[in-house]
């Protein structure tokens, strides 16, 4: 392994021209109001993953630095966003559908112009390797078209007129408020924009803060942001959230919170809230998703699903499978299968073809992975695979950890990294209560081919996590499949179609089917009196 680490990082000359970084990047914009403004205060150093051979040794490089905006700062792109809504009377609220899909659909032509640049900052800010960038931007893309296709359906549907029991009415989806979304360092750019497109799309104003990891990458679509919207409809502020997220919650003027990261850090930020019952949760949160391989079961199958679902971008995504129980019968061979696969997983920069295990963004990762191994090792787990656990500054090799047990802290915790815990089991049922006791219920993954033993597993767990895959990895997608939790996993279900549904409300208009309402209603359609009221039809 030694060979493989000191050859990992590469000399600057090394990197492909088309992937050069030029110089630091001194981001000190943000977005408040239809302006970027400069932050002349202080900033917080922006570092890659990534670090590269120099005279004196390897040393991590610094890609630039963010704004870090004090909490009155934050205050005032949201006091934008609350002046934008201006309470629901702001002309985003009130606009017809069709021209707020314009401007989204204006925002994404910019947005495809910026691909080099923020494939280039992904790579570079969170170590994803280049293809799986490039599939982040893209599947981004797709999403919004997604979204515009979906809202248009639901327009379609929405324009028409309902008789009930001799009530007439129309029921469309209204918006919220003010919205404040924020992502994840592992999918700085989609996961944010799967809140961030429908939260605007269905009239509502938002606060934007980036990811702590992946912030430069968000600097090459401020102008767009900035051209596309009407001034205080997206604001974009940076700087920590214990400052600026908890400011803005503790003003009680958020109404939507769409948030992924930890459930601790989700509840802390909702209490600050004073008038709960007026804020809405879009949460995506902590998981620790198994897989179970049964006996009966194609192991080259469950090993491939079970190799990907566990390490792919290093374990770094939350419907990663976080441990696996593998039956006592097939855990041999499954380990002897797992270790192969992984032994030709390519490690590497993120821009080298074929590449598969890369650095981590994470500063002290290496360290809490460690901690992991070495709690797990000095309970009776060994590490199988060659170089396991083996680390060089912010690359740490996959440890495969075998037997683990409940006393480990592995077992319990979200490693959210490149470390396999293999639990053997013989009675099932040790396997049911863990999930049955566990904190979390995002998905799991089930391994086999008896019916009968599928069928009746299926029946348990439907009652325990969002999503259970059969012989494949956990995974979000595809985007039109809704993507939720149990217990501290998730609040809320997204898909394109229910994010639409989660940044709205809906809302009727009624009245008593009669002539004098009739005419009513007619008048005011027919002369356009109400954007609300309407029989438009979008195609
Ligand atoms: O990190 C959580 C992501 O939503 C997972 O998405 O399953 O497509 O990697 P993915």
């Amino acid at each position: 392994m030694d060979p493989l680490l000191d050859s990992l990082f590469p000399s600057p000359d090394d990197i492909p021209e088309a992937w050069h970084l030029g110089e630091p990047l001194e981001q000190r914009d943000y977005l408040v109001n239809g302006e970027l403004r400069r932050w002349d205060g202080p900033l917080a150093t922006v570092r890659s993953p990534v670090w590269l051979k120099q005279a004196d040794g390897e040393r991590q490089v610094i890609l630039g630095s963010a704004p870090l905006l004090d909490a009155d700062t934050a205050l005032t792109a949201l006091d934008a966003a609350v002046q934008a809504y201006d309470k629901g009377r702001g002309s985003w609220p009130n606009m017809r559908v069709a021209e707020r899909i314009q401007h989204v659909e204006n925002f994404l032509a910019r947005m495809r112009e910026q691909r080099t640049a923020v494939v280039k900052l992904l790579m570079w800010e969170i170590g994803k390797n280049l293809k799986d960038s490039e599939k982040e931007f893209d599947r981004t893309c797709d999403y919004i078209v997604d979204t515009i296709n979906a809202l248009k359906d639901l327009d379609r549907r929405s324009s028409r007129f309902e008789l009930e029991q001799g009530t007439l009415g129309q029921i469309r989806r209204a918006p919220l408020g003010v919205a404040l979304c924020m992502g994840p360092y592992n999918y700085p750019l989609n996961e944010t924009f799967t809140t961030l497109i429908p939260a605007l799309i269905m009239g509502n104003t938002v606060v934007f803060k980036p990811a702590k990891f992946g912030v430069l990458l968000i600097r090459p679509l401020l102008e767009a942001f900035r051209d596309s919207f009407p001034p205080g409809v997206i604001n974009v502020i940076y700087g920590r959230g214990r400052e600026t997220v908890s400011a803005l919650m503790a003003s009680g003027k958020v109404d939507v919170f769409a948030f992924i990261g930890t459930h601790k850090a989700a509840s802390d930020l909702k209490k600050l809230h004073p008038r709960p019952h007026r804020l809405r949760a879009a949460l995506g949160l902590d998981a620790k998703n198994p897989g179970i391989v049964l006996p009966q079961v194609d192991l080259d199958n469950a090993v491939e699903e079970a190799v990907t679902g566990a390490l792919s971008f290093n374990g770094q995504r939350c419907t990663a499978l976080k441990i696996l129980f593998v039956h006592e019968d097939v855990v041999e061979a499954f380990l002897d299968k797992f270790q192969r696969k992984l032994a030709a997983l390519k490690p590497g920069m993120p821009w080298e073809p074929g590449v598969a295990l890369t650095p981590l963004p994470e500063p002290g990762k290496v360290d809490y992975l460690d901690g992991l191994v070495a709690d797990a090792t000095a309970k009776g787990a060994r590490v199988l695979n060659e170089g396991g656990g083996q680390s060089r500054g912010s690359f740490f090799y996959p440890a495969l950890l075998y037997p683990v047990n409940r006393d480990m802290r592995v077992y319990h915790e979200e490693q959210f990294g490149p470390v396999v815990p293999v639990v053997p089991y013989r009675d099932l049922q040790s396997v049911i209560d863990y999930v049955l006791d566990s904190d979390y219920g995002q998905q799991l993954s089930l391994f086999g081919n008896d019916p009968q033993t599928i069928g009746s597993l299926v029946d348990i767990f439907a009652n325990q996590v969002g999503r259970i895959n059969l012989n494949a990895q956990c995974q979000r997608g595809p985007d039109t499949y809704p993507f939720n939790g149990r217990k501290n996993s998730a609040e809320g279900t997204l898909s394109v179609h229910d994010a639409l549904r989660v940044f709205s409300i809906r809302t009727l208009v009624a009245t008593r089917f009669q002539e004098a309402n009739k005419t009513l209603i007619s008048e005011i359609i027919r002369n356009r009196q109400s954007s609300f009221l309407t029989t438009d039809y979008i195609f």
